[in-house]
C-alpha cells in the first residue's frame, strides 16, 4: 500500500492508557496523513475543525456496505433491506449511548449540523414561537446557528437576542438576566466556537434556560469529537453534531431531540417512510425517528458514523481532551513567541484545540497560502462566524485545529510555516 504503515486493527475501549494516547499508532490509522505532498513534504493536516480525517475503518466501513449489503434502508424485507435497517438501527444505539440519550428514537439522521438545526428552526419553531417571542443566541454563533433562527423569527415575528462575550470570548453569563427574558423560548448554543475554541457551560446555560421556561438547542458540531457529551446530564433539549468532524463520513448528521418535543413538534421535509398514512384528503405522521426521516438516508454513511463512534470510544475521551490540551498549550506558548501574532480568544483551560491568529500586515490568505507551500494545511477566512469576526474587529483569521492524530512536531511544523511567510511577505523579524 504505497508504503504506508501496516493497519493495527487493535483500537478497541481500554486498549489506551488513558493519559498517554499512543498518537504514532492512531496516525497509523489514518492512510491520508502518509500520502506524501509534492516535493516530499510531509503532510501537516491542522484543519480538523473544518472536516476531519478518517481512519481506515471508517473508510473499510462504508465500502463493506456498498460491496455487501447495500439496499434502501426500512423498505425492504429481503435480507440486504434487513441488514441494513439493522446496521443503521447499530448506529442509532451507539448515538444514544454516545451523547446519553434516554432512547435510541430520540437520534434523528440528517445530512449533518446545518440541516439538524434547520429542521429545529423550522419544525419546532414555526409549531411554537409567536410574536413578540424571543430567541437568545450570541455573537459566537456559526452561521448553521444564527441564520436558521434569524429567519423563522421573521417567519414569525419573533426576535434574536444576542448575550454579550467577555473581552477573552466567552459568554458573558453575568449579563444573562439583562437578555433573558420571560419572552425567551429557545436558548441556541454552541458547545464549542470553531473559532475562539471557546467551551462554554453548557449545564449551567441549560439550568438558566430552563428555570425561565425555555428550550435550549446545543450546536455540538465542535465539541462532540474532543470531550463528552451527555444529554441527559446536562439536560439538553436538542443537540446538533455532524459525522465528518468526529471522523465518520460526510453527508451525515444527528438532531437528538427530548422525545416528548419531537412528538409534539410538525414533520420537516414531508415524503417516503416520515408518515403513518396518506390519502388523497391528507396524511398522518409516523412516530420520531422516522417522523423526521423522510426519504432516503445516506445509508452507508450512517452505518460507518456507528464505527467513527467506536473509534472514537475506543481511544476514550480522557485521552483525546488530554493529547489535545497538550497541543493547544504548545501551540498557545509557541506561537505566543511570533512577532505580531495576536491568538483571537480565551487562554486555553476555557477552550479546546482550535488556536485562531491574526499577524499584523499580513494578510490571512496569503498566510494561508504560504504555509500550504510548507505542507501546513489550516483554514483562513471568516470561517462562517461573520458577526464574531465583526466582534474581534477583524474581517478574517488564520485557524489551526487538531485532532487527534497531530502531534507537538506539527505544532513546530507550524511555527516554522508562520517563520517562512513572514519572511515571505518580509515582515519584520
Ligand atoms: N464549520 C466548519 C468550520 O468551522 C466548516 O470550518
Amino acid at each position: 500500500m504505497n508504503g504506508q504503515p501496516p493497519m493495527d486493527q487493535n483500537i478497541k475501549p481500554g486498549t489506551f492508557d488513558p493519559g498517554q494516547l499512543d498518537v504514532e499508532r492512531i496516525r497509523r490509522e489514518f492512510p491520508i496523513l502518509h500520502r506524501p505532498l509534492p516535493k516530499g513534504l510531509p503532510l501537516v493536516f491542522l484543519d480538523s475543525a473544518a472536516s476531519a480525517q478518517k481512519p481506515h475503518s471508517v473508510i473499510d466501513r462504508e465500502r463493506e456496505v456498498y460491496e455487501n449489503f447495500y439496499a434502501n434502508a426500512y423498505r425492504g424485507v429481503y435480507q440486504f433491506g434487513a441488514r441494513v435497517d439493522e446496521e443503521l438501527e447499530g448506529t442509532r444505539a451507539r448515538v444514544q449511548q454516545l451523547i446519553g440519550a434516554e432512547e435510541p428514537d430520540e437520534v434523528i439522521f440528517t445530512s449533518g449540523t446545518t440541516m439538524s438545526i434547520n429542521l429545529v428552526a423550522t419544525a419546532w419553531g414555526r409549531r411554537f414561537l409567536k410574536t413578540g417571542d424571543e430567541i437568545l443566541l450570541n455573537p459566537m454563533e456559526h452561521h448553521a446557528n444564527l441564520v436558521p433562527w434569524q429567519r423563522v423569527a421573521g417567519d414569525c415575528g419573533a426576535a434574536c437576542r444576542y448575550l454579550p462575550l467577555t473581552a477573552d470570548g466567552r459568554l458573558d453569563l453575568s449579563r444573562w438576566d439583562e437578555y433573558f427574558s420571560p419572552r425567551t423560548r429557545m436558548v441556541a448554543v454552541t458547545g464549542m466556537s470553531n473559532v475562539l475554541g471557546t467551551i462554554n457551560p453548557i449545564r449551567e446555560i441549560a439550568q438558566r434556560a430552563h428555570a425561565g421556561g425555555a428550550v435550549l438547542l446545543l450546536d455540538g458540531a465542535q465539541s462532540i469529537p474532543h470531550s463528552p457529551t451527555n444529554v441527559r446530564e446536562w439536560n439538553v433539549d436538542f443537540l446538533a453534531f455532524s459525522g465528518h468532524k468526529i471522523y465518520g463520513p460526510s453527508g451525515v448528521g444527528v438532531l437528538y431531540g427530548r422525545r416528548d418535543l419531537l412528538e409534539a413538534m410538525d414533520p420537516f421535509l414531508g415524503g417516503g417512510h416520515m408518515i403513518d398514512r396518506v390519502t388523497l384528503e391528507g396524511s398522518t405522521w409516523a412516530q420520531p425517528p422516522a417522523k423526521f426521516e423522510a426519504g432516503t438516508l445516506p445509508i452507508a454513511q450512517a452505518i460507518a458514523l456507528g464505527t467513527a463512534i467506536d473509534f472514537v470510544q475506543g481511544i476514550g475521551f480522557d485521552a483525546i481532551e488530554r493529547h489535545e490540551q497538550l497541543l493547544l498549550r504548545y501551540a498557545h506558548a509557541e506561537l505566543s513567541k511570533i512577532r505580531g501574532l495576536r491568538i483571537h480568544g480565551p487562554s486555553p483551560e476555557h477552550k479546546g484545540g482550535i488556536v485562531s491568529f491574526t499577524i499584523q500586515d499580513a494578510h490571512p490568505e496569503d498566510l494561508a497560502q504560504l504555509m500550504d507551500r510548507r505542507g501546513v494545511f489550516v483554514r483562513h477566512g471568516h470561517h462562517c462566524t461573520m458577526p464574531l469576526h465583526e466582534w474581534l474587529g477583524v474581517s478574517a483569521t488564520v485557524r489551526a485545529s487538531f485532532g487527534i492524530y497531530n502531534t507537538p512536531a506539527e505544532v513546530d511544523s507550524l511555527v516554522s510555516a508562520i517563520q517562512f511567510a513572514r519572511q515571505k511577505l518580509r515582515l519584520p523579524e
